[in-house]
């Protein structure tokens, strides 16, 4: 008894100073493990409430010669992790963060309140049932970082996906015991690129090392840019049959701007886009029967009263909480206890980067080629859409997919979620569509509940379901 408490003590002092020597060490560790160690983060700021799992935030280099590291978030899931698969998620821009949107008002366990500086438990994270990484990429992006300054000036799709894939494989070093743990890569909106893309780089990496040394098992997308053609088409026609736009802006769009890539069209373009927008007035676009964060929140305001009685609305719903996350980590204490290094930190970190959009060079016009490649390599294939979204809407989404002309395995049927219609799903051979019902942009965001049942399912490669649930009572 005594001895066990004597060598008790002589090991605690012993991860005492291994961890005191460790913190110190700035530079980071060589080893991976030791790594991992110091990239576990024990407590954020404004946390008043204790959680039952282990995260962890660093930057992992991706380019020893350019010195560009990708920073990430990894959370694990709530009960058991090492029985739960791992899960990437990724958002889009080009240039947002996916600790921004993903995390901390999305799919993420910790939210922020409105006053910037507090946390709060968000009860349906998708840590639930799953290991979330989140990754803010590419460099320019979030806390990612190149020591090469040009580098935020020439990313595109193509270093984006090479870059996450050094990512994953030096990640996976750092966290051997993921090593060979079901992998799926989910995201949205700009990110209908990357997750194919990166999709399609880890099964050809795997085929040319001849082993899986990622066992990707999957990927989903949702409001996902996927083909530029068919995703304008379906904007434009969502816009119309929603009644945002005129018959004469909508002819025009149609007839314009329907050959144009979907980031940086012409002028001509844009000149019309202008229009649409000025005709939208001031709603959210991207989830257009919520309030925008612009309006006037003041209860006694009729209209915010007859949003939350038309729109069903969440009582609690916050549509400015892209204002929040920016007050939280802009905050120092909020920084280092991520691990954010000083010197490398942007002078305003914020939640999408202008430049990095701005400047972005490869973007393919569709993606329907990596589809049509990787269905036949047996990943499991969701796509998803939140149906009142007018940014990527459900329009766009069907038009892409019906361009893939894949046949039909399960025909158009709605899916329940305690009884209610939580959408509309089709099953092709090789693909899942899945909508999410009064969802936005950011599906999550909008309908959590549905959200975690689409992760639920997806992950457990069940049909969303299709029956509703009648009480035997
Ligand atoms: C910190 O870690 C690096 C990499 O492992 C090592 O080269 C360096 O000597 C360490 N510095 C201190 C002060 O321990
Ligand atoms: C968190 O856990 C610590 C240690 O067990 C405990 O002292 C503290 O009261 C807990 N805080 C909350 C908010 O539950
Ligand atoms: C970038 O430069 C800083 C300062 O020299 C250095 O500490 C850091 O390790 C470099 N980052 C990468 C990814 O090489
Ligand atoms: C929009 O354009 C498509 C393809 O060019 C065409 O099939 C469709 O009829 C057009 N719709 C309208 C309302 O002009
Ligand atoms: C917001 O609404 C309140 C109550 O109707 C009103 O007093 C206030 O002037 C409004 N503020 C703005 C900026 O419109």
């Amino acid at each position: 008894m005594m001895s066990n408490l004597k060598w008790g003590f002589v090991l605690y002092v012993f991860i005492f100073i291994k961890l005191y020597t460790g913190s110190c060490n700035t530079s980071g560790s060589s080893d991976p493990i030791a790594q991992q160690r110091l990239d576990r983060v024990l407590e954020l700021p404004g946390q008043r409430f204790n959680v039952s799992f282990a995260h962890y935030s660093g930057y992992v280099t991706v380019n020893e010669e350019s010195g560009r590291a990708l920073f990430y978030w990894f959370i694990e899931a709530v009960e058991d992790p090492s029985s739960k698969p791992l899960v990437l998620w990724l958002n889009g821009g080009p240039g947002c963060s996916s600790i921004a949107f993903g995390e901390a008002e999305e799919l993420g366990p910790f939210h922020i309140e409105k006053d910037g500086k507090t946390l709060y438990l968000n009860p349906y994270s998708w840590n639930q049932v799953a290991n979330i990484l989140f990754l803010d990429s590419p460099v320019g992006v979030g806390f990612s970082y190149s020591n090469t300054s040009s580098d935020v000036l020439n990313n595109g799709d193509e270093r984006t996906a090479a870059d996450s894939l050094a990512f994953l494989l030096k990640w996976f070093e750092r966290f051997p015991q993921y090593k060979g743990r079901d992998f799926y890569i989910t995201g949205e909106s700009y990110a209908g690129h990357y997750v194919p893309q990166l999709s399609q780089a880890i099964v050809r990496y795997n085929s040319a090392a001849r082993e899986k040394s990622i066992n990707l098992k999957g990927y989903m997308v949702g409001n996902a840019l996927t083909d530029d053609y068919h995703d304008h088409l379906g904007l434009f026609e969502f816009m119309w049959s929603a009644g945002l736009i005129s018959d004469q802006t909508y002819k025009q769009l149609n007839l314009s701007c329907d050959f144009e890539p979907f980031i940086r069209n012409s002028e001509s373009c844009d000149k019309l886009l202008d229009i649409a927008n000025e005709e939208l007035g001031n709603i959210d676009p991207y989830s257009i029967f919520t309030p925008p964060c612009t309006a006037n929140f003041s209860l006694s305001n009729k209209l915010w009263k007859r949003w939350h009685m038309i729109g069903r609305i969440n009582q609690q719903y916050d549509p400015c909480t892209e204002k929040h996350s920016t007050v939280y980590f802009n905050l120092p204490e909020v920084q280092k206890a991520l691990h954010v290094h000083p010197g490398s930190a942007p002078s305003k970190w914020e939640t999408c980067s202008d430049v990095v959009y701005a400047t972005w060079k490869d973007s393919p016009k569709s993606v329907l080629n990596i589809y049509h490649e990787l269905i036949h390599s047996g990943l499991r294939i969701w796509i998803f859409s939140g149906d009142t979204d007018a940014i990527i809407p459900v329009t766009s989404t069907r038009y892409s997919i019906n361009a893939l002309n894949l046949p039909t395995v399960s025909p158009w049927h709605a899916w329940y979620d305690d009884g209610q219609v939580g959408g509309w799903t089709q099953e092709y051979e090789g693909l899942t569509f899945v909508t999410v019902r009064g969802a936005g942009h950011e599906v999550a965001l909008h309908r959590p509940k549905l959200a975690l049942t689409l992760i639920k399912s997806f992950l457990a490669g069940n049909s969303i379901a299709t029956l509703e649930l009648v009480s035997d009572s």
